[in-house]
């Protein structure tokens, strides 16, 4: 049994070894280095190259022609989103804080994007979200409050076709999302997230281990 637990730990370090090496795995551009840094000026998270690269890849796949955002930050995701949707494709960002859209903005400019690929809305994703079309998007991606996690996940369903796919940037919490010791309310409202995600006869999840954590699913058709 000790010996047991003992590769347990060298199977766990192996594979923190590897996380970190596909989080790692794709390069980044100036144009998003700049972004990422200031979002560090701005005390901000942006999502990790991993989260970022499969993002790209889910947009891809998806042959994204309309992406919702909530959440804009300096524009990291928007950029990785941008580069997997479609050449005529549009992201619809959401973020209460114009002086970020502003940034994010001049990001999308020096990645190479015509101001024609993005539409900016200030504001709280609750406030926003009901405004948009119902069914007309091909994925939503969540990275704004995570108190709002489940709202914006019953919106989410709303506005995605069917076989559409929504994410949630940050689910583990740094951890927190397993660890038993007692919890804030952000945390105990990602867990059940995870749960209704999980429990949906609409959604076909899975839970992919970038970045913090970045939980996924498609709507049924
Ligand atoms: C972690 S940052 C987003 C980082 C960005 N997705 C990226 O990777 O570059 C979270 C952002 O959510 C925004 N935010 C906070 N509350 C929000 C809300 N209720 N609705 C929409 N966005 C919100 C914050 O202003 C902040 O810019």
């Amino acid at each position: 049994m000790r010996q047991l637990r003992g590769q347990e730990r060298v199977i766990t370090a192996n594979r923190q070894t590897s996380w970190a090496f596909a989080d790692a795995f794709v390069a980044e551009d100036e144009a998003l280095h700049r972004a990422r840094e200031r979002a560090r000026e701005l005390g901000l998270r942006s999502v990790s190259p991993g989260t970022g690269a499969a993002l790209r890849l889910l947009a891809g796949a998806a042959d994204a022609k309309a992406v919702a955002e909530i959440g804009t930050g300096t524009g990291v995701s928007g950029i990785y989103l941008l580069h997997g949707m479609r050449p005529d494709g549009v992201l619809t960002t959401v973020d209460p804080e114009p002086e970020r859209q502003q940034f994010a903005r001049e990001a999308f400019r020096e990645a190479g994007f015509a101001p024609n690929r993005s539409r900016f809305i200030p504001g709280r994703a609750l406030d926003v979200l009901p405004r948009l079309a119902d069914g007309g998007y091909d994925l939503v991606f969540c990275d704004g409050d995570r108190l709002e996690s489940l709202d914006c996940l019953a919106e989410s369903l709303r506005l995605l076709r069917p076989g559409g796919l929504v994410c949630f940037e940050g689910v583990f919490a740094d951890g927190r999302t397993v660890d038993s010791a007692a919890q804030p309310a952000e945390v105990l409202r990602l867990r059940e997230l995870l749960r209704a995600v999980r429990e949906s006869q609409e959604l076909m999840p899975t839970l992919l281990p970038v970045g913090d954590g970045l939980l996924c699913a498609v709507r049924r058709g």
